[in-house]
């Protein structure tokens, strides 16, 4: 169970912020009164409360705090403006292609991936994130709107990202044929890598679900160009859903499935 509250020194902003969230999430609202966390999880008897803070949402959970940073896309998208190339963009067709594609990020989490899309299609492309678990679309949705980056084209790819808390299959049915140009699926990998630490404070949320071959199908009707799909470069997912081109380094620990469509 969750409630939400802010911190101590409120403002009438931050308040109506969140009243607004609880009431979208149907959740209580409890007033912050000088209150610990720990006393506000104890007197509500729940595990998880959200902390409405200046600058940020925090989760707080059983296992630690989880805000949203844009850490890891920070530095994937320093390497691109000095000319490196981005091994997913290389999997979704090259940032030549994408220019003002449409990418649909069936798996947001935590946005990087969304992120470096989003600079590869341009502000003149869209990229649609969809995530499952309500408490990280909101901590992300949020973030990417609140986080205040120095750099102009990490602000506008952010800006231009579009979070949608849906699962993937249930999005995917209800769209019309070879409407998105790219899909991007990421599920938590079968064996996760030990050095991903980036993802540790996800893994208490996310949804561990493998890609069935529905959701492919699926996906397949709906991408017009490409299917991109991320695991652990040694998972036997990539033959289990039928990729058989798969890019990435030789020895890199990540590897990228594709399904071209035509
Ligand atoms: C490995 S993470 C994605 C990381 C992301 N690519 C990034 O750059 O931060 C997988 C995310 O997909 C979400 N997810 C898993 N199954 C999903 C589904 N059926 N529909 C939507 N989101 C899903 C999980 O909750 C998790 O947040």
């Amino acid at each position: 169970m969750t409630v939400i509250t802010t911190i101590r020194k409120v403002t009438i902003d931050l308040e109506n912020k969140a009243k607004q969230i609880a009431k979208d999430l149907s959740i209580p609202y409890v007033t912050r009164n000088n209150l610990g966390i720990d006393k506000i999880k104890q007197q509500e008897n729940v595990d998880t409360v959200i902390v409405v803070k200046k600058d940020k949402l925090v989760l707080d959970l059983p296992t630690g705090e989880m805000f949203f940073h844009p850490n890891m896309a920070q530095v994937r998208m320093k390497r691109l403006r000095c000319g490196d190339i981005d091994n997913m963009l290389e999997a979704m067709g090259g940032r030549e292609f994408l220019q003002n594609k449409t990418i649909l990020d069936c798996t947001l989490g935590f946005a990087s991936d969304a992120i470096i899309s989003s600079y590869g299609v341009g502000p003149k492309g869209k990229v649609i994130g969809l995530e499952v678990n309500p408490l990280i679309a909101l901590i992300v949705k949020d973030g990417l709107k609140t986080y205040l980056p120095t750099n102009y084209d990490l602000k506008s790819a952010m800006d231009n990202i579009t979070v949608i808390n849906q699962d993937y299959l249930s999005f995917l049915k209800e769209q019309a044929d070879n409407s998105f140009d790219v899909i991007y699926f990421d599920p938590m990998f079968r064996h996760a890598l030990t050095d991903s630490k980036s993802l540790n404070p996800l893994r208490q949320l996310a949804d561990m679900r493998a890609v069935s071959h529905e959701a492919l199908n699926e996906a397949k009707r709906v991408a017009k160009y490409r299917i991109v799909f991320k695991e652990n470069s040694r998972s036997l997912e990539f033959s289990r859903l039928g990729f058989t081109k798969i890019c990435g380094g030789k020895y890199a620990p990540i590897h990228y499935g594709v399904i071209d469509l035509n």
